[in-house]
């Protein structure tokens, strides 16, 4: 994930640049980079490291010009480096560009700009796209762009300068986020909205593979044909910290909506049609033993971990809560892999867990959201997992991107280690790939969970019961519950509640079952479900579309698209996170601030 921004108007437009950029920080914060046009000539800044600190190092909002673009970014293609951060130029045409997304045909393009001349600088996908536009280009850069678009494949957004256009912006996008900004007498283009608030509230949303030119002036759009287009423009009513929520009344709320992006961004440039691509963890493939340390939510995606770990890759995996670990003298030798998970990578008692583990000599891959946090710099490897900022205290977004990164890990050890063949790692990736659009499913019908809400709103106490790898969404559903809405709620192996919970069902109990089609347990938790019903329980089933077999068991059933057994997890913890959103609305508290809670636990 990268964030873009770009100004053209009277005012002059370094300030400008860097304030957005500061905007657009949480998409990207490796490296930044600014290019404006001055006096006829493109100048670039850039260098790797914060905004505040390539401000200090380079002075980015003092470069001159009243025109320019800028970039944030999170690496994929190629290396931190100052070379390789954004603007990124073709000379002949004073063309510079900044990008965000990946360009799948970048190679072939790459070679056909190759045999035309054109002398690549950079490991960047983004150099293709500016040289591929300078080839096009014959006097007006909206042209070139159109004809570049034509050779494209894969997700962008970009916004390009030439010199010899110099009061022009040209912006494009397809499937990356994009809009611009209509001002008086100023036009901007960003990644989103809050990075053009405090200069405009008219925004106009680009469609896919439409094309805008900016000036001080105005703006003007085109479809991908060239025809001209009406900008649709919107008036954004959102105050400040609506804004930063995008519209939504809570960050919960909103960062639930994002888990589609959480999927795609998280495997971003580590997945082909055929093979996923983990290169840091090459000299890994022969661990004989994992044990994964975490705490709360993301001690359930170690869960889920274990399951995907031990069931295809076969590697005995143990998870185990970071702050017990440590206190246990826990046996490591060097064939154990440690793997620390956490959002912030500031978790005092993870952190605590991976210097003991490395200190027996352990090696250690982190898997954290938050960049260069202290787990992310302390480990041996760190994987990323490209949730974007995550505000509410309860970890939504951050828990599928934890999970995906799981998966990826499991079909990479799987494959490599001759458990995978080629077709079942493709069908596994074909299950990946249709997930977020499954998600986006669940969020659109959300309403029933609403109404749901309502009623659950009134309980004292629930019961979460799932098995095999739904256990940890019964354990997750059941937390997520009690941090936001203040209900006790437990969450137990449905089979196991037998030897004891069972005591408590009664019909002011509501038992959420989770018993999604695909699943090996799913007859077995059929069962248990009766058994909860014959004691008067009230049976919420978080059930796979169209399986008949649960109706007439469950009281209320909350229907999720079916995916493979190992993504079916992510699909039955939506609905959960959006009960638990609902009901801590309908009893009056803000989900985004429960109480006793914080969002980093830094203490141990
Ligand atoms: C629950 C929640 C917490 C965190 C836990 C670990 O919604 O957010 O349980 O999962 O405090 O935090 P990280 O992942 O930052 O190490």
């Amino acid at each position: 994930m990268c964030g873009i921004f770009g100004y053209v108007g009277n005012r002059q437009a370094g300030p400008l640049l860097v304030e957005g950029l500061k905007k657009l920080e949480y998409r990207g914060y490796d490296s930044a980079g600014i290019a404006t046009i001055n006096n006829g000539e493109i100048e670039i800044r850039k260098d790797v490291g914060k905004i505040e600190e390539i401000e200090r190092k380079v002075a980015l909002s003092s470069v001159g010009g009243t025109v320019g673009i800028a970039h944030c970014r999170w690496a994929t293609h190629g290396g931190v480096t100052q070379k390789n951060a954004h603007p990124h130029v073709s000379l002949k045409n004073g063309i510079s560009l900044v990008h965000n997304g990946i360009i799948e045909n970048f190679s072939d393009v790459k070679a056909r700009l190759e045999a035309k001349g054109y002398h690549f600088e950079t490991e960047t996908d983004t150099e293709v796209i500016a040289h591929l536009i300078d080839s096009h280009y014959r006097g007006s850069l909206k042209d070139a762009v159109l004809a570049a678009l034509k050779e494209l494949e894969g997700a962008y957004a970009f916004a390009v300068l030439s010199s010899k256009e110099p009061g022009t912006i040209v912006a494009s996008r397809n499937e990356c986020p994009l809009i611009i900004g209509v001002g008086k007498g100023e036009n901007f283009v960003a990644s989103d909205v809050p990075a053009v608030l405090a200069h405009t509230r008219e925004v106009v949303y680009l469609k896919n593979q439409e094309v805008a030119t900016l000036t001080a002036t105005g703006v003007e759009l085109f479809e991908k044909t060239g025809k001209k287009l009406r900008p649709d423009v919107h008036h954004i009513t959102w105050d400040a910290a609506q804004a930063e929520k995008g519209g939504f009344p809570h960050y919960m709320l909103k960062e639930i909506f994002e888990q589609p992006f959480a999927v795609t961004e998280t495997t971003e440039g580590r997945i082909s049609d055929h093979e996923v691509l983990i290169p840091e963890i090459e000299q890994l493939l022969d661990v004989k033993r994992i044990i994964i340390v975490a705490c709360g939510t993301s001690w359930h995606s170690g869960l889920i971990g274990e399951f995907m770990l031990e069931e295809v890759a076969r590697i005995p995996t143990e998870v185990e809560y970071a702050s017990e670990f440590r206190y246990r003298n826990p046996i490591i030798d060097t064939g154990t892999l440690v793997v620390a998970i956490s959002q912030s990578g500031e978790t005092a008692d993870t952190l605590a867990a991976m210097r003991e583990a490395k200190e027996k000599g352990a090696t250690v891959l982190a898997i954290v959201n938050a960049v260069g946090s202290s787990i992310a710099r302390e480990a041996d490897v760190v994987l990323y997992t490209k949730a974007g900022p995550e505000i509410g205290v309860a970890s939504t977004k951050a828990f599928v991107g934890q999970v995906i990164m799981l998966y990826l890990l499991t079909i990479h050890f799987g494959w490599r280690r001759h458990l995978l063949d080629e077709q079942q790692v493709r069908n596994r990736i074909r299950d990946l790939r249709l997930l977020p659009l499954q998600i986006q499913q669940i969020l659109d019908e959300r309403e029933e969970i609403r109404k749901l809400a309502k009623r659950f709103a009134t309980r004292s106490n629930a019961l979460y019961l799932g098995r095999g790898i739904n256990y940890p969404i019964a354990l997750e559903g059941a937390l997520k519950l009690k941090e936001v809405s203040y209900i006790h709620a437990e969450g137990y192996p449905a089979a196991e509640m037998k030897h004891g919970p069972i005591a408590l069902v009664d019909k002011e109990m509501p038992v959420v079952f989770i018993v999604t089609k695909d699943d090996r347990t799913y007859k077995k938790v059929l069962s248990n479900i009766q058994e909860v019903k014959s004691r008067g329980g009230h049976i919420i089933a978080i059930a796979s579309k169209g399986d008949k077999e649960v109706n007439g068991t469950a009281d209320e059933i909350l229907r999720v698209p079916r995916n493979s057994y190992l993504l079916n997890p992510l699909l039955a913890v939506l609905p959960l996170q959006l009960l638990s959103y609902y009901v801590a609305v309908e009893r009056g508290f803000d989900p985004d601030k429960p109480k006793n809670l914080a969002k980093s636990v830094t203490v141990e």
